[in-house]
C-alpha cells in the first residue's frame, strides 16, 4: 500500500519535472551552472536530444565522469546537484536534458533546460561626449517555439527605461554615465558600461580660505576617462577663468581668463591674469586644480573651468571661494583702554551650518566667548596690554575646521601721570643741561674777549698828546 501511494506520488513529480522546462541566459565566453536534483541513483546529462550525446554521469557514491571529446572537453565541471559549463561557445547552446534515476522510481525524471544565447551591444564603443547618439541593444536568439522572454534596460540610476524592448537609444547627456543594465525576463541581468567625458563634479560647498591658509581651487576630468581619450574626442580648449565678487575691488562680472592650456605634447599651462595661482603639475593625469600656498582677499569669487570640443561641446565646472578675514575696526596698534572691535566673516553672512571659533592670545575673559557658538563680532570696550598678540578665529562645519583667519594686535600701555612726570623730567633735564651749557660756553667767551681787549691795549700803546708832521 505504501509503495503504491510513493509511486504514484512520485509519477505526479515525473509529470510536473518533465513538462517543465528550464531557461537559462548566457553570453558567449560566461560560465553557466545547470542545476541537478540533489537526489538521485544516477544522473546523466545530454545535449540535443534526450537520448543524445552524452556530456557527463554521476552516481549517489560520487562516481562519474566527463566527456572528453571536442569542443566539450576541459569546458565541463560536475558537481553533486550541478553541471558547470566553462566560457561558453557558439555551439554550446541549446538544450540540456538532465536524466535522474532514483531507486524508488521506475521510470527517470527527465529535467530540460534551454540554454539561450544572448547578446548585449553597445554603439558606439564608449567613452562618448554629452549628445553623442548610442545604441543599447540586448537580444536573445530564442529558439522557435519558445516564448520571447521581456527585456528591458535600468538606466545607472536604477531607473527602467520606457519601451526599449531590448534596444535604447538615446542622446547621452553626462548623468548618463556609469553601469547599465539589461534584464531579461527578471531572470539574467547584464552590466554594461557606458562613460561619458565630463569633469568631476564641482564641491557642493564653497572652499574657503584666508590670509594664512592655502587656496585650492579643484577642477579635474572624470577619473575614468584617460587625456588620450579627450584628445580622440577632439579637444579644442582648456581654460580657467574668474568672475570676482563685487565686493573685492573688481566689478562683478568682468571675467578675468587666468590660464589656457596649450594642447601641445607635452601640455603646459599658458598663463594670462593668473593672480600667482599654480596650476597642477601634470595637467595629463586629469587634475587641472589651480592653487597658492596663501589666500589673499580679492580672491573671493567664482572659478569656472571649462573644456571645449571641437564639436561645439563644452562643459564647465564652477568652484565658489570665499575668504575668512579678521578685520580690527582700529587696526593692528592700539593703546590700552581704547575699545576695539573685531570681526570675522568671509564679507557676507555665514551659511548657518558653519560656525566660527575665536581663540585670543591668552585664555580670554570675554563673556561673549564662553558660549559654545561664537559671535562674529568681539566687543572689547578697553583693550589691556594681554589682549595683544595672535588672535585666530577657526571657521568650522560641524567637525571639519574649514580655514582660520589671523591678526596680530600690538597693544601700547597707556601713559599714567607718574610716568608722564618721569617721562617729562626725562625730557626737561636734557633741555636744562643744554641751556646751562650754553649760558657757560657765552660767559667763557665773553671773559675770552675781555681778557684779549687788555692785551690788545698793552701790546700797541698809543702816543699820548699831539704830534705835529
Ligand atoms: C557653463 O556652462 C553652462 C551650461 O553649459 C553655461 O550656461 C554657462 O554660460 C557656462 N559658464 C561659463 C562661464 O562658460
Ligand atoms: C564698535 O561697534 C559698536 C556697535 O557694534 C559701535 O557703536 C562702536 O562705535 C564701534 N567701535 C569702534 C571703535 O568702531
Amino acid at each position: 500500500m505504501g509503495n503504491l501511494i510513493q509511486s504514484v506520488i512520485i509519477f505526479f513529480t515525473l509529470l510536473s519535472s518533465a513538462t517543465g522546462a528550464e531557461v537559462v541566459y548566457g553570453r558567449v565566453g560566461e560560465t553557466v551552472t545547470l542545476e541537478s536534483p540533489a537526489v538521485y541513483t544516477y544522473v546523466y546529462w545530454k545535449f540535443g536530444k534526450e537520448d543524445g550525446l552524452q556530456l557527463a554521469w554521476r552516481n549517489h557514491l560520487g562516481g562519474g565522469g566527463v566527456i572528453k571529446d571536442v569542443p566539450w572537453n576541459d569546458m565541463l565541471a560536475l558537481s553533486a546537484n550541478s553541471l558547470t559549463i566553462k566560457k561558453i561557445q557558439p555551439e554550446n547552446f541549446g538544450t540540456y536534458f538532465c536524466i535522474v534515476l532514483t531507486r524508488n522510481s521506475v521510470l527517470p525524471t527527465i529535467t530540460t533546460t534551454n540554454l539561450i544565447k544572448l547578446d548585449v551591444r553597445m554603439n558606439p564603443s564608449s567613452p562618448l561626449l554629452p549628445g553623442e547618439s548610442l545604441t543599447l541593444a540586448c537580444t536573445t536568439e530564442t529558439p522557435q517555439g519558445l516564448k520571447k522572454p521581456e527585456i528591458h534596460w535600468l538606466d545607472p540610476r536604477g531607473e527602467r527605461m520606457k519601451n526599449s524592448q531590448g534596444t535604447v537609444k538615446m542622446r547621452v547627456k553626462s548623468q548618463d554615465d556609469g553601469m547599465w543594465t539589461c534584464s531579461v525576463a527578471n531572470k539574467k541581468q547584464v552590466q554594461i558600461s557606458v562613460k561619458v567625458v565630463d569633469l568631476s563634479p564641482a564641491p557642493l560647498h564653497p572652499q574657503y580660505t584666508s590670509k594664512s591658509s592655502p587656496i585650492t581651487v579643484p577642477c579635474s576630468i572624470s577619473p575614468h576617462i584617460t587625456w588620450q581619450q579627450i584628445k580622440d574626442k577632439g579637444i579644442q580648449e582648456v581654460h580657467w577663468q574668474f568672475f570676482p565678487k563685487p565686493s573685492s575691488g573688481l566689478s562683478a562680472g568682468d571675467p578675468q581668463r587666468l590660464f589656457s592650456l596649450s594642447l601641445g605634447d607635452p601640455l603646459s599651462w599658458i598663463p594670462d591674469a593668473h593672480r600667482e595661482l599654480r596650476p597642477a603639475q601634470d595637467p595629463k593625469t586629469g587634475n587641472l586644480a589651480l592653487t597658492r600656498k596663501q589666500g589673499r582677499e580679492e580672491d573671493r569669487g567664482d572659478y569656472v573651468c571649462t573644456m571645449k570640443f571641437k564639436n561645439g561641446v563644452t562643459m564647465n565646472r564652477t568652484v565658489h571661494v570665499e575668504v575668512l578675514q579678521i578685520v580690527s575696526s582700529r587696526g593692528t596698534g592700539l593703546v590700552s583702554g581704547q575699545s576695539l572691535n573685531l570681526t570675522c566673516s568671509i564679507g557676507r553672512p555665514l551659511p548657518s551650518d558653519l560656525q566660527l571659533q575665536w581663540s585670543p592670545p591668552k585664555p580670554s575673559s570675554l563673556p561673549s566667548l564662553q558660549s559654545d557658538r561664537h559671535p562674529a563680532h568681539l566687543t572689547i570696550p578697553g583693550v589691556s596690554t594681554d589682549d595683544g598678540g595672535n588672535w585666530r578665529c577657526a571657521l568650522w562645519q560641524g567637525k571639519t575646521r574649514l580655514t582660520s583667519a589671523a591678526i596680530t594686535l600690538k597693544i601700547e600701555p597707556k601713559l599714567s601721570v607718574w610716568m608722564l612726570v618721569i617721562i617729562c623730567s626725562a625730557a626737561v633735564i636734557p633741555i636744562l643741561l643744554i641751556i646751562l651749557g650754553f649760558i657757560l660756553c657765552r660767559r667763557r667767551h665773553r671773559k675770552m674777549r675781555h681778557l684779549r681787549h687788555q692785551l690788545c691795549r698793552c701790546k700797541n700803546p698809543k702816543p699820548k698828546g699831539f704830534y705835529r708832521t
